[in-house]
């Protein structure tokens, strides 16, 4: 898995096509302003925040940091290279999410963005076991998580589809997508059942129906 993503991020760290420049206009012009909008909803002026699997940590760009203090956590060097040239984070830590580097109740919130969908159900569960280690009480997440059935999904495997008829190397434009959300309704049963309080899910227009947003405070 952690190979998966160094060479996903060592490609491209050279030349990005304008397939990729087109991805990055899109989250950071349409999913930032979501990130944005519900880190202001939701997480309080000020503290430490985490961002595990930041990538580039691209749609933290729009966001009003305030008083808070922004880490982005990836396992993949070669990326948080990138991802510390972003004016919004304080500092990176190269970490695995299954094992974070932080005490107990250090942290007072945790979000990603395109991450979850990648773990099994049960390395889900550990992860939100370590989320929930390293939160304060009252502290809470953010869960940017691909919906199944979303436009944003379906773009993407129109695209992977196309190329793939007239290409004779595989393309896939990110590692699989193996647990995305099929409602709103399991993204709160996943975050209720790793015991987190009043668990929240949106799927709307803010960021142009791309992802359910899974919210739970410790
Ligand atoms: C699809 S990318 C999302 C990046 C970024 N959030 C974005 O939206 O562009 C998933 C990220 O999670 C990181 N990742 C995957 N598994 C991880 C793990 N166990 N610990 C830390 N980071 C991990 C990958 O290196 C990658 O940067």
């Amino acid at each position: 898995m952690k190979q998966d993503w160094d060479e996903f991020w060592g490609e491209l760290e050279g030349e990005e096509n304008l397939f990729r420049k087109f991805l990055s206009f899109y989250r950071i012009q349409i999913i930032a302003r979501a990130v944005n909008y519900y880190i202001n909803k939701y997480f309080e002026p000020e503290g430490v925040f985490v961002e595990c699997g930041a990538g580039k940590s691209e749609t933290t760009m729009k966001t009003r940091k305030l008083n808070r203090k922004f880490v982005a956590l990836d396992f993949s060097g070669s990326v948080l290279k990138m991802a510390i040239t972003n004016r919004k984070i304080d500092c990176c830590v190269n970490a695995d999410m299954f094992s974070l580097p932080f005490k107990d109740n250090s942290v007072d919130g945790i979000w990603n963005v395109g991450v979850m969908e990648h773990f099994t159900a049960n390395h889900i569960d550990k992860i939100l076991k370590e989320f929930r280690r390293v939160i304060k009480n009252d502290g809470c997440i953010l869960l940017f998580w691909p919906m199944a059935y979303a436009p944003y999904e379906i773009f993407i495997s129109i695209i992977e589809f196309m190329v793939n008829r007239f290409s004779k190397e595989h393309f896939q434009i990110y590692p699989d997508e193996i647990s995305r959300l099929r409602s709103r309704m399991q993204g709160r049963e996943i975050l209720a059942k790793n015991n987190f309080k009043s668990p929240k899910a949106y799927f709307n227009f803010r960021d142009a129906f791309s992802f359910c947003v899974v919210i739970g405070t410790k």
